[in-house]
């Protein structure tokens, strides 16, 4: 089924969350057996608050995060959707994901909402950095400023550009696939729903049922991202 509306669509948009890195080695948030958010409150520790009040916590958990994604990498299921860009199957990619590797794989037209890890910017003077940085255990800038990630804190509002890339994209869909989110973040789980309204078909692919899951045309939750990116470029 899902094939047939790939095969039918004019103007296909993927939206990507941490399910669609599990398979890198990355774990997601709120899945019952792995997810980050079981074992950490995200307000503590990856909130604006943190970054002022709890500096060393705050270094410390993004250094292991910033040395998952310099690990790790893309696979097969990115290597696919970036392929599919290059053969007009799909037209772009919205994630909620900071790893960088749709990227890494080569898809072009990305939108990153939460922003990315692979870079670090000074608190104080904004100048930017790799995030190679935390991993030489580099905390501060030269001008004293501390450096963060270049992600989207808990009570940071969305980068501009990538939204309103993400809202275009979106109001031109005729399909809408979201892989591997819980769709539990505003406002980037909006985005489905501003789909559907518009008239498109939408797609949820997730291990584990979603707040949107009634409103999709097509839910598969049995079987894994990647399997079934496989399957489907076949
Ligand atoms: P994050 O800092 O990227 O997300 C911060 C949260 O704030 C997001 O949920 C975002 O939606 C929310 N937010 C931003 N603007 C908002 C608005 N206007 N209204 C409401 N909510 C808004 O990620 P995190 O929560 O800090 O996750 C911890 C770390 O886990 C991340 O740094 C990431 O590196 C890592 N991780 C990454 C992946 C991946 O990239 N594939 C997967 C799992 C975990
Ligand atoms: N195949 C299919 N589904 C998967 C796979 C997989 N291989 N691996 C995980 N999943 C599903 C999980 O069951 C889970 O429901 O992906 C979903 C991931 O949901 P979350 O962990 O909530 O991640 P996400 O939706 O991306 O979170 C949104 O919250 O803290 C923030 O910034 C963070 O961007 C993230 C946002």
């Amino acid at each position: 089924m899902l094939k047939n509306f790939l095969n039918e669509a004019k103007y296909t948009v993927v939206f990507t969350g941490a399910g669609m890195s599990t398979e890198s080695g990355l774990p997601d948030f709120r899945s019952s057996n792995q997810g980050l958010w079981r074992k950490k409150d995200p307000s503590k520790i990856a909130s604006t608050n943190a970054l002022n009040e709890n500096v060393n916590e705050f270094i410390d958990f993004y250094r292991e995060r910033v040395l998952g994604v310099k690990e790790y990498n893309a696979h097969k299921g990115h290597y696919i959707l970036a392929d599919w860009e290059k053969r007009g199957i799909i037209q772009s990619i919205i994630t909620q994901n900071v790893d960088g590797f749709h990227q890494q794989a080569g898809s072009k037209r990305v939108a990153e909402l939460h922003g990315t890890l692979q870079k670090l910017h000074c608190q104080k003077c904004g100048k930017v950095y790799d995030s190679v940085e935390y991993i030489n255990q580099e905390y501060y800038c030269s001008c004293g400023g501390v450096l963060r990630p270049s992600i989207v804190l808990f009570g940071e509002t969305l980068p501009e550009e990538a939204f309103q890339f993400a809202l275009t994209e979106t109001e031109k869909a005729d399909l809408f696939i979201v892989l591997g989110s819980s769709l539990t973040v505003t406002p980037a789980n909006q985005f489905p729903l501003i789909a559907k309204e518009n008239g498109a078909k939408l797609v949820i692919v997730n291990q584990e049922r979603t707040e949107m899951d009634r409103y999709a045309d097509l839910v598969i939750n049995e079987r894994k991202i990647g399997s079934i990116l496989k399957e489907l470029d076949g």
